[in-house]
């Protein structure tokens, strides 16, 4: 039964001030939080956000070939020249868009735990830190947004944005694909479903939280007290394809109400740093090699690599939170660690449960992007008409080629960084600690069943 009685008896946290409780993870947030307002990149990515010009990087790849769009399909190996470049740049462009969102949610997320760290007592220089990543997230936000933007006007047109498909669709024709898709999305598994609180009243949400946290409401967080009546919430990147931003005002409240909670969002958030760090370190790689050679080097390719340099210090915030700061509190009950279990194995499913065959390092299923994939091949980068979109669509999503299997290898380097974090974690079911569904997920005959399933309906949706 869950119940919201502490399994060693209830102490005073403040008593737990990290003073007492040996200065190794002590040090290492202090030498952290020096070593990064140190570095500090986001002047100098901002400044290369201002100042990029498509044109002047169009010509080069901005990251090895494979971290390309469709990579590895047969499409790819048809495409021309300046295509494969455009698909190297229109990678880059949505994987920091995704980037870009979920720092978004980080940005939230840092300031409800700091708010709770705050009242605890004790954690002054974490706090900082957390305070400082926010404000470089916000920088880096900015930055992912102009290349973003610039390059996708230069390679797709205006219509681009704001336009789920394509113009050459009328204004009706769109919204019935759309809805009846997005139907279709809803009913999958991953997509659309909540927690199953999504019914529940925000109201619901605080009773509940208050009730399984009544042993500590000394310990919520200052942020949230700011904030009201309001529940801030998340939405895209990692939130997105993990709950709905209704149960994401739940998680807000209990993130906000528990030191251990506080602690395990930072678990979570280690999951975003294993994933932008399975692509990124390869961009941070190819601007080491370009530099050495004395070649050009890309403006993204460039952004990427001080983006990684800042976000080394986030990382390693994440892990000490996660796996040493957490332990400084009370042993979690039994209902925070049943929620812990929950958040992670959603995580798991939504985030790195399935294998896109058209999007390298990506671990999902393909069928929220194909109305993107449509988008593509029929504008003007391809100029495919309606029948030939699909048929390559078809040719590239459900069969075996290269790009599945590059994908594998990503997968597999990433199941095992997951693994090696998430192992110490001893208050995760096995599913979790072991990554099972992202074990499962790095399956290519299921990757292509489901693909086959999701294209089936599309193409009715869009015929
Ligand atoms: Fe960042
Ligand atoms: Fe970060």
């Amino acid at each position: 039964m869950v119940t919201a009685n502490r399994t060693a008896s209830v102490r005073n946290e403040s008593e737990n001030a990290p003073q007492e409780k040996g200065k190794k993870h002590v040090q290492l947030i202090e030498k952290t939080y020096q070593s990064n307002v140190d570095s500090d990149y986001t002047d100098r990515l901002e400044t290369l956000g201002k100042n990029f010009d498509y044109s002047k990087n169009s010509q080069h790849y901005w990251g090895d070939r494979e971290l390309s769009t469709l990579y590895g399909t047969p499409l790819y190996e048809a495409a021309s020249t300046s295509q494969k470049l455009a698909l190297n740049h229109l990678y880059w462009v949505g994987q920091y868009q995704h980037t870009a969102a979920s720092e978004s949610n980080t940005m939230l997320y840092n300031q409800v735990t700091s708010g709770v760290f705050e009242k605890v007592g004790g954690y002054e220089t974490l706090c900082s830190e957390l305070d400082f990543e926010t404000s470089q997230e916000r920088h880096h936000i900015n930055t992912f947004h102009r290349i973003g933007f610039k390059t996708k006007t230069a390679l797709l047109g205006k219509d681009s944005f704001g336009n789920p498909l394509h113009k050459k669709l009328d204004k009706p024709a769109q919204k019935s694909l759309l809805s009846r898709f997005k139907l279709h999305l809803l009913n999958q598994p991953v997509q659309g479903e909540g927690l199953s609180l999504d019914a529940l009243q925000e109201s619901a949400f605080r009773t509940i939280t208050k009730l399984m946290h009544r042993q500590q409401t000394s310990c919520y967080s200052r942020f949230l007290e700011e904030k009201g009546n309001t529940i801030p919430t998340a939405t895209g990147g990692l939130a997105g394809v993990t709950a709905s931003p209704s149960a994401f005002k739940f998680l807000t409240l209990n993130w906000g109400s528990s030191p251990f909670l506080a602690a395990q969002y930072y678990s979570a958030r280690m999951i975003a740093n294993i994933s932008l760090k399975t692509y990124e370190y390869r961009y941070y790689k190819r601007f080491k090699d370009l530099e050495k050679t004395n070649e050009f080097i890309p403006t993204p390719t460039e952004v990427s690599y001080y983006h990684l340099l800042d976000e080394a210090f986030h990382t390693t915030m994440s892990q000490v939170i996660s796996q040493e700061v957490y332990r400084d509190f009370a042993k979690p009950t039994a209902y925070e660690k049943l929620l812990s279990n929950v958040i992670i194995y959603r995580l798991q499913r939504g985030l790195m449960g399935g294998l896109s065959g058209g999007l390298p390092v990506v671990f999902r299923d393909d069928a929220s992007f194909m109305p993107s994939f449509y988008r593509l091949l029929t504008s003007p980068l391809f100029d495919m008409n309606h029948e030939d979109a699909l048929h390559w669509m078809e040719k590239c999503l459900c069969h075996e080629h290269d790009g599945f299997h590059v994908n594998l290898k990503y997968h597999q380097t990433q199941l095992s960084d997951l693994r090696r974090f998430f192992d110490r974690l001893d208050y995760l079911w096995d599913v979790n600690r072991e990554m099972r569904l992202v074990a499962a997920g790095g399956s290519l005959e299921r990757a292509i069943d489901r693909n086959v399933a999701a294209f089936a309906q599309f193409s009715k949706t869009v015929a």
